[in-house]
């Protein structure tokens, strides 16, 4: 009988256990049986693996984190990691493998296909920046994570008369902080690709005073820079109280939205289908609104796109 393989990779997300349902349920309905692989590419050169059923992920649809638990790998950016990775997938009767992460775990599943190891990847990562897709799994609730602790420091810096930093995720993208800030209604949003007119912040937060505005929202997405540094210069230049708050990993966790549930079920649904279908080295997207596959090769070489646009649109909304 064909047995998938089946692995949570990278940074966790919430969404990535509903993903991992929608794997195993298709290929059970198939016909299939189905393996997991504990602590990603890193189990598997450890041959941890167990066989999984139906019941295996019942009620974990709405859980977030990842049953199988994820790790970052480096023995899988060396090719001898990669081979025996692969030898361990042959000698265990694997005949595909699904895998569920951002970017970097793109990279090990395609360095695993030039192996001859039929392989399927989903988008999952908190931080949506797997240029193939529009959306990544955990991305929506990450940001209504934000949002929500967002809302909580405006009461809190609002009654004190204070601009507050908000730092959240996204060591190489913005796009947690971008959506974010147009979300909650940020006064200013900062990026790592873009460099901060600091002119232009502090004149905002000035004029904002002048007319009785009494609090201040700036998102600042963790790769930008040095958030403690940039609270210390507004602070200093626009004499104002500044006060910081590092969401940190409270955004990576939770039950993830509706909307999260829905992408990983559909996404789980097509990798496990595009194997079945024959076809041997695959990304799901969803691109412009429709679910649809890409040549792996083709997913891990796109280029990522700055939403200028989201940027130019926080900045014009904050006036
Ligand atoms: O990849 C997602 C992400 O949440 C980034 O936004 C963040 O910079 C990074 O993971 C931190 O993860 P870790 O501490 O696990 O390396």
């Amino acid at each position: 009988m064909q047995t998938i393989a089946v692995l949570t990779s990278g940074g966790d997300s919430p969404g990535m256990n509903a993903a991992l349902r929608a794997v195993v349920r298709t290929a059970i309905y198939a016909g299939k049986s189905v393996i997991g692989i504990r602590r990603g590419y890193e189990g598997l050169l450890e041959s941890d693996m167990f066989e999984l059923n139906v019941y295996s992920v019942a009620d974990i649809l709405q859980r977030g984190g990842t049953i199988l638990c994820t790790a970052r790998s480096e023995a899988m950016k060396t090719r001898e990691g990669v081979k025996k990775a692969a030898a361990i997938l042959d000698a265990s009767g694997v005949s595909s493998l699904v895998v569920i992460g951002g970017d970097g775990s793109y990279k090990g599943a395609l360095a695993l296909s030039a192996e001859g190891v039929p392989v399927a990847c989903l988008p999952a990562t908190i931080d949506n920046d797997v240029p193939s897709t529009d959306y990544t799994i955990g991305f929506d609730t990450a940001v209504n994570t934000a949002i929500d602790a967002l809302s909580k420091i405006r009461d809190s810096s609002y009654s004190n008369d204070r601009v507050d930093v908000i730092e959240v995720m996204g060591r190489g993208s913005g796009n947690i902080a971008l959506q974010t800030g147009i979300a909650g209604g940020a006064e200013a949003v900062i990026v790592p690709e873009a460099k901060p007119d600091m002119d232009f912040i502090v004149r905002r937060i000035l004029a904002g005073k002048r007319r009785g505005k009494l609090h201040s929202i700036c998102v600042y997405a963790e790769g930008a820079g040095d958030a403690a540094q940039f609270c210390e210069e507004i602070a200093q230049r626009a004499s104002v109280k500044v006060k910081m708050t590092r969401l940190g990993y409270v955004q990576r966790g939770g039950s993830p939205s509706a909307f999260d549930r829905v992408l990983a079920s559909h996404m789980g649904n097509m990798a496990v289908e595009s194997l079945l279908a024959g076809r041997k080295s695959q990304a799901i997207c969803l691109k412009g609104g429709r679910y649809s596959e890409m040549a792996l090769e083709e997913a891990a070489a796109a280029p990522y796109r700055f939403q200028e646009e989201a940027l130019r649109l926080a900045m014009v909304l904050s006036i």
